[in-house]
């Protein structure tokens, strides 16, 4: 048994919490769209095709943004393939996913599916194999009112409003060769740059994400992104941070530490653009768009993916069954995001539905909740008004991959006007449950509100089709309060939020 101890204090804010950093991803891979969220065929589904049930536990999930089309499948997309008649669109090979799209569901569905969900739509333009004109074309089409040939298009395409999207990605992880398109940061550059100004010219209010790195590991990390924005610094608002961790073997050491990484990389791209920022003498600063984060079995996925028959609509692809395990490393991520909520200001879970998923579904079936979607749908609700700077005091225990790590890792968030303090915690200790002890003392009294999170004896416990509610939420009653000191008992591999009330 090991103890924490844990100071937070509302004078000491780190910035305050964007809600776009709960925001997920939508690509047309595998059954994310087609067979997802969209089965025209389900009993449940709207005129549109939407199945509502989905849409339901998108709702309860608590998803702000959605990033859309893609990802990979963004570098080969013709966005005009998906507006206009559907028995006019055309079928086309997928090349990333080796997949057939039938472009049933384009621009104006999935902006309709937004604002049904009530979530903010963010654009990813294609620069694999478009640029500039292309950008201008969907742009003009989505955000153009009426009176010019393409807005025109979209009013007679049923849509007289227009999208009004804010937040565009200029392109997806142009940095790797798996990138239909990839390219060198100096081409990259030159042409995300010249596609934003473009953009702005086009819509000045206009959010841009330049794409940094695939990962923290890839050979050019850090001076990609030193290029890239030394290219695009004064046309862009954020530039991106993708990562995916996975339990290798059985490190579940390691793996407990993935936030280790997620925190390097996030310090690492903050460092890389402030560096540009004082070289170019700029007041502005570049905000991150964490836009994929989540547990990928990808070595799983590069293992089978040639046996995987090639050129199907909807292949079932990327189904991960995420365990308790991976669960509490969510959540971690999700402490690590919160963290640093100065810096960064939107991020999305890769992906929402089946494809690496919190949401799942059966044709013509059910949909359900894997272990994942808890802590997100809490965090998004409870992680409100401002992240604080939160202290651990706590042992380190060796890892193969992340070096030394802490057992125990906290974040706090304070919300004035509601007067409610959420802690947010990660227990990696696997043996032995953790006493924790937080010192609220600069808060005056608090009350206990509600404390629950994610742990079970069976860390690979999961649920599927077949037991879909083995996991849920567990509740923490071991909490007290006295004298300006909260204490609680995590149990090992455990995340666990606890909210204190004014
Ligand atoms: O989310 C799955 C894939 O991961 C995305 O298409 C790509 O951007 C990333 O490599």
């Amino acid at each position: 048994m090991s103890n924490a101890h844990v100071v937070i204090d509302p004078r000491f804010p780190v910035g305050p919490v964007n809600r776009r950093l709960f925001g997920s991803f939508v690509e047309h891979l595998g059954r994310c769209v087609h067979q997802g969220l969209y089965e025209p065929t389900h009993p449940l589904a709207d005129a549109d095709g939407f199945r509502a049930d989905v849409l339901a536990l998108v709702q309860e999930l608590g998803v702000t943004t959605v990033r859309y089309p893609g990802g990979n499948f963004v570098s080969g997309y013709r966005w005009e393939d998906g507006v206009g008649p559907r028995s006019a669109r055309p079928r086309r090979l997928d090349l990333a996913w080796h997949s057939v799209e039938t472009n049933e569901v384009g621009l104006d569905e999935f902006a309709r599916w937004c604002r049904r969900a009530g979530v903010e739509l963010m654009y990813a333009v294609n620069l694999g194999t478009r640029g500039l004109e292309e950008a201008l074309d969907v742009l003009e089409y989505a955000n153009i009112t009426s009176g010019t040939t393409l807005s025109d298009r979209r009013v007679a395409n049923g849509t007289p409003e227009p999208h009004g999207i804010r937040m565009w990605c200029l392109g997806n992880e142009m940095d790797c060769d798996w990138q239909l398109g990839y390219r060198s940061a100096e081409d990259y550059g030159a042409l995300a740059g010249r596609t934003a100004k473009g953009m702005l010219q086009l819509d000045p209010g206009l959010e841009l994400v330049v794409c940094g790195s695939s990962g923290s590991g890839t050979p050019t990390f850090g001076s990609w992104e030193r290029t890239v924005l030394r290219h695009t610094y004064d046309d862009v608002s954020h530039i991106s941070c993708h990562a995916y961790y996975q339990l290798h073997g059985d490190d579940l050491g390691s793996f407990l530490a993935s936030a280790v990484d997620m925190d390097f990389f996030i310090d690492s791209v903050v460092a890389t653009a402030d560096a540009v920022k004082a070289e170019l003498k700029r007041d502005k600063t570049i905000q991150i768009s964490f836009d994929e984060w989540n547990i990928w079995y990808l070595e799983e996925h590069q293992a089978t993916k040639d046996q995987t028959e090639r050129w199907q609509v909807a292949p079932r692809l990327l189904e991960d069954r995420y365990t308790v395990a991976d669960a509490v490393v969510f959540g971690s991520l999700l402490i690590s995001l919160l963290k640093h909520a100065d810096r960064v200001t939107a991020a999305s879970v890769a992906q929402l539905v089946n494809v690496i998923a919190p949401i799942m579904t059966e044709p013509g079936g059910p949909s359900w909740r894997q272990t994942t979607f808890f802590p997100f749908a809490l965090t998004s609700r409870l992680a409100r008004g401002v992240t604080l700077a939160t202290t651990v005091e706590v042992d380190t225990y060796p890892t193969a991959r992340h070096g030394s790590a802490p057992l125990v890792d906290a974040t706090a968030t304070y919300d004035e006007d509601t007067g409610r303090t959420s802690v947010f915690l990660v227990n990696r200790a696997q043996d032995a449950q953790t006493t924790v002890t937080i010192d609220i003392a600069g808060f005056g009294e608090l009350t206990v509100g509600e404390c629950q999170g994610v742990h079970d004896s069976d860390v690979r416990a999961v649920n599927d089709l077949e037991n879909p509610t083995r996991v849920g939420p567990t509740v923490n009653s071991t909490v007290r309060v006295d004298g300006g000191i909260v204490t609680l008992e995590l149990p090992p591999v455990s995340w666990t939020v606890l909210t204190l009330e004014r």
